[in-house]
């Protein structure tokens, strides 16, 4: 039995239960949306945005749109989209990320120190959830005390997405948006506050950076600049604390594999993007046809929505021998999970140290680490999400 089936992971999802689907690029009957499922036919979409547009919240409920588009690298298409993430791109890279990891490391001891009773605890309420929001909030600068209400937007804005598809009625779809706008709203009013005492200081931090930059020879507007924390807030969260859990339910489904990373650490990086691939955190993102294309052998019109299915294409049997065997040695692993071509993950270099810190942690003062018999690991609601919103777990 997978780990998937044993904890009843989206059963709606059969790539994630050994079922695959029978052609790489499908159209559903009631909504037109083509579903792509296959490796190649994925990495042919993300590959060519100017065919396949990213420009896809104006297809959702329309007062959504813009709230969830604002200053959200994922909404630009080039020439946009490479001014705007020249801006920002400096923030991840191998130096400045080689600054903040003795401060994750400190993050995560104290998180770990915290639990009050290991031999009963969430991990995702102790580690998973609040380490990624502590990381940016210090990145942007944000005061400590503040990442509590940060982390409880965050995760109230991630149980509200209940079916947030083109596919779904627009009842629903209203219903999703109006919880998801509040939240939005509060978050940003509490970034524009941040970001107004901050303006006009000489640091080096990502924010003050922000607020200096140019685009076109012009500054970018207030309103700009809290959109852009904003969105990196929100990409940055609930994808990594979901990573950081499903790999560790991975090991629990596995004690064989616990053994074999604990006895040697460099396998580590090998067992996140394996993580990675058997349960992406991101299992599809869309785009929408600027012209009439195929794909597939489908053809397919202009205007047309696409939704690629990275945590299906990452179980293609044509990329991925026995897809459904959690592998650590698959060599090259070009998995899916943090996306391909312009708009791959700006952060996946700092999600992948976040979890290479925290599981050497957890190994170091846990010589065990089992899901507690008889509780249930939740995974998260949304349908194009594979990861964990709880995970009970019993440490020794
Ligand atoms: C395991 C954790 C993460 C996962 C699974 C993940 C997944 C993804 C995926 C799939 C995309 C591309 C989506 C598309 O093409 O439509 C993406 C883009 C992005 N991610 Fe992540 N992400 C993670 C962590 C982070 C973190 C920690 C940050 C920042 C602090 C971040 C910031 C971004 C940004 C800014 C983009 C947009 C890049 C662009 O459009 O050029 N992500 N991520």
């Amino acid at each position: 039995m997978t780990i998937a089936q044993k904890w009843k992971i989206h059963p709606e999802h059969g790539w994630l239960h050994g079922a695959r689907p029978e052609d790489p690029v499908v159209q559903d009957p009631d909504s037109g949306i083509w579903n792509v499922y296959g490796y190649r036919e994925a990495v042919a979409v993300l590959g060519d945005p100017a065919t396949y547009s990213s420009r896809t919240a104006q297809l959702f409920a329309e007062d959504g749109g813009e709230v969830i588009a604002d200053g959200d690298l994922l909404q630009t298409d080039p020439p946009d989209h490479r001014r705007q993430r020249d801006l920002v791109r400096y923030a991840f890279t191998p130096r400045l990320l080689a600054g903040v990891e003795p401060r994750i490391t400190e993050l995560v001891d104290e998180l770990l120190r915290a639990v009050a009773d290991p031999g009963d605890f969430d991990l995702v309420d102790a580690l998973c959830s609040p380490l990624p929001i502590l990381v940016v909030g210090e990145m942007i600068g944000l005061p400590r005390s503040d990442v509590p209400k940060l982390e409880r937007w965050m995760r109230e804005m991630a149980a509200s997405f209940g079916d947030l598809s083109p596919a779904a009625d627009q009842a629903e779809q209203e219903r999703v948006f109006a919880v998801t706008a509040g939240l939005m709203e509060q978050v940003v009013e509490y970034l524009r506050e941040h970001v107004r005492t901050r303006t006009g200081a000489a640091g080096e931090g990502l924010l003050d950076r922000l607020v200096t930059a140019e685009i076109d020879g012009e500054r970018l507007s207030e309103d700009y600049v809290v959109a852009f924390v904003k969105s990196m807030i929100v990409a940055g969260h609930s994808t990594t604390s979901m990573m950081l859990a499903n790999t560790v339910l991975c090991l629990d489904g596995d004690p064989e594999l616990d053994r074999r990373v604990r006895a040697d650490r460099s396998l580590i990086a090998g067992l996140v993007e394996e993580s990675m691939r058997f349960l992406s955190p991101i299992a599809a993102t869309y785009r929408v046809t600027t012209r009439a294309t195929t794909l597939g052998g489908r053809e397919l019109g202009a205007g047309s929505i696409v939704m690629v299915w990275m945590a299906a294409a990452n179980r293609d049997p044509r990329q991925f021998p026995d897809p459904d065997v959690f592998d650590l040695s698959r060599s090259p692993n070009s998995q899916l999970g943090f996306g391909h071509g312009i708009h791959f993950c700006l952060g996946a270099p700092l999600a992948r140290m976040e979890a290479r810190i925290a599981l050497n942690a957890l190994f170091d003062r846990f010589p065990s680490l089992r899901v507690r018999e008889g509780a249930t690991p939740k995974a998260h609601p949304a349908f194009d999400t594979t990861g964990l919103a709880t995970l009970p777990v019993v440490a020794q």
